[in-house]
């Protein structure tokens, strides 16, 4: 039995469709659905050539849909009821994908956020002028701890894991700084860096989703940023991380 075309042309269409869905993942990796619908695109006009090029192949292309929409093709039940599923159907699908697709997601995409973002130049000369002053250690403690409750507990929270009052309201959720891939694998200048700069500070990778984290240079001195810091260290117990 000879497949009628539009068969053909439909057959080639879908085909094309789980290759590129289901096949590849096996071949290479799965692909994106943006190359997908583009790939997609491309074949569908590819079809539309293939079957527009000779005028048979145009009507036996078109003529059974064409007849279909029309109400001219098979008997009358089957027909009418073909032709209102159809109708309903499709607009039905449409409606559904445009609503999936508008609907707003509260989802934060945490993936594509770049969570630690390349600083630039000019943080990695960042240096703690209290380093090293162990005479005073516990004193800038004292008022580091001062300025945390003064000002980030609202956000980090009272055990600086990042659970403050306002934690909830937030999405991008605040750094929870005892959790280990925080501020114990950070270098102090880029700590620094963050704490002066804040969530409207950061590079492009690190949007849409803002941080609402303020630039503290607004706000702190560089002396109150640096003791400010040094409390989160010696309250989690954590060590920056250095070159060595
Ligand atoms: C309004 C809420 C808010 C306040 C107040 C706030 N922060 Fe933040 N902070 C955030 C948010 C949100 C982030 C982003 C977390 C992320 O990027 O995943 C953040 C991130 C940080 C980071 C970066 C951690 C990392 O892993 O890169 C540091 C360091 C930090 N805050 C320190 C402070 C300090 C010090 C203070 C007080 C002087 C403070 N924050 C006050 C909300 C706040």
């Amino acid at each position: 039995m000879r497949l009628p075309l539009v068969a053909k042309a439909f057959g080639a269409w879908i085909l094309s469709y789980v290759i590129f869905k289901f096949g590849m993942p096996f071949i290479t990796s799965p692909l994106p659905s943006s190359i997908i619908f583009m790939y997609m695109s491309l074949v569908t006009v590819a079809v539309l050539l293939f079957v527009s090029v000779f005028e048979d192949d145009f009507h036996s292309f078109f003529g059974p849909i064409t007849s279909f929409i029309r109400g001219e093709e098979g008997d009358g039940v089957g027909r009418k009821m073909s032709r209102i599923a159809v109708f309903i159907i499709i607009p039905l699908f449409f409606g559904f994908r445009t609503y999936e697709n508008v609907k707003p997601s509260f989802e934060a995409p945490f993936p594509q956020r770049v969570i630690h973002p390349a600083p630039p130049g000019e943080a990695a000369g960042f240096t703690n002028p209290f380093e090293g002053d162990e005479a005073h250690y516990e004193e800038y403690i004292q008022e580091g701890r001062k300025i945390y409750y003064e000002n980030c507990v609202f956000c980090h929270g009272d055990k600086l894991d990042g659970h403050g009052i306002f934690a909830n309201a937030l999405n991008v959720k605040p750094a929870n700084f005892a959790d280990p891939t925080t501020i114990s694998m950070l270098m102090e200048s880029f700590v620094f860096w963050r704490v002066s700069k804040g969530g409207i500070g950061l590079p492009g990778e690190s949007t849409p989703w803002d941080s609402a984290m303020p630039p503290w240079e607004l706000i702190l001195t560089e002396e109150e940023r640096w003791k400010v810091i040094m409390f989160l260290y010696e309250y989690t117990g954590f060590k920056p991380r250095t070159w060595e």
